[in-house]
């Protein structure tokens, strides 16, 4: 059985007054919501104790963007899983674009932090996806092969979720077309060793495309950037049709 994941990526937006404001406006809409939809925010570190707190006895979970391999260590700057589980965090972002082009994040580190994350209890959401270059070359299909194959090496697959984000959809408004997520997810699932993992849609996924998102096949879930960052907008998201 393959689960429903709705995940909002902050990124770095929203101090801990914003995101207590948010939480405010986007719970009552949760009263709407299929039960078995899972409901994931991850907030930047800073927010992350603050939402905990107030997301108590709540269906939503929290996730972060970001976890170090090692349980301690000299490491500035840094986060360890059990500093986050240790508040309640039960997800977290690995590998997302925006780490792997701004700070020097490889398959070999996003494996060593899928492995970390799994050992300390939390599960992973796990990004891979393609340039606009690397599309246009015909290039996807092996992009994506190639990173599956690196990241997941000794990766446990019954504790993991996938989110396929072509890089050119991300903060663009140019969504990839839905039957094209749908054939790329499709074959990032031929790929895994276990049928049962959920995997979501990332890029540009407004209100008014959720819907089509979500009628597809392939598609679990959706990984939501700028349009999680409004409670409105994201409870029209999370309660798709
Ligand atoms: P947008 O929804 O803003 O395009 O961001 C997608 C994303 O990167 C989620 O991780």
């Amino acid at each position: 059985m393959r689960k429903i994941v709705i995940a909002g990526n902050w990124k770095m937006f929203k101090t801990q007054a914003e995101s207590e404001n948010f939480l405010s406006g986007f719970l009552p809409h949760l009263e709407e919501t299929p039960s078995e939809r899972e409901v994931i925010l991850c907030p930047p570190f800073t927010d992350l104790s603050v939402m905990s707190k107030y997301l108590h006895g709540s269906r939503v979970n929290l996730g972060a963007q970001n976890v170090h391999w090692e349980e301690n260590g000299a490491y500035t700057g840094e986060i360890a899983a059990p500093m986050l589980t240790e508040i309640g965090v039960r997800y977290v972002i690995i590998g997302h674009s925006e780490r792997r082009q701004y700070f020097g994040e490889t398959e070999e580190t996003v494996n060593l932090r899928l492995k970390a994350a799994q050992k300390y209890g939390l599960t992973p959401i796990l990004c891979v996806g393609e340039t606009k270059q690397q599309r246009d070359a015909g290039e996807t299909e092996k992009l994506i092969s190639t990173q599956l194959e690196k990241d997941l090496v000794d990766v446990d697959q019954t504790n993991l979720i996938i989110a396929y984000e072509p890089i050119w959809a991300i903060g663009t408004g140019d969504t990839c077309e839905a039957t094209e997520a749908n054939r790329v997810i499709g074959l990032i699932r031929d790929q895994l060793t276990n049928p049962h993992v959920s995997i979501q849609y990332g890029g540009s996924v407004k209100p008014n495309n959720i819907d089509e998102i979500m009628a597809q096949p392939e598609i679990d879930g959706a990984l939501v950037g700028g349009a999680s960052l409004e409670a409105d907008s994201f409870a029209r998201i999370v309660n798709y049709q």
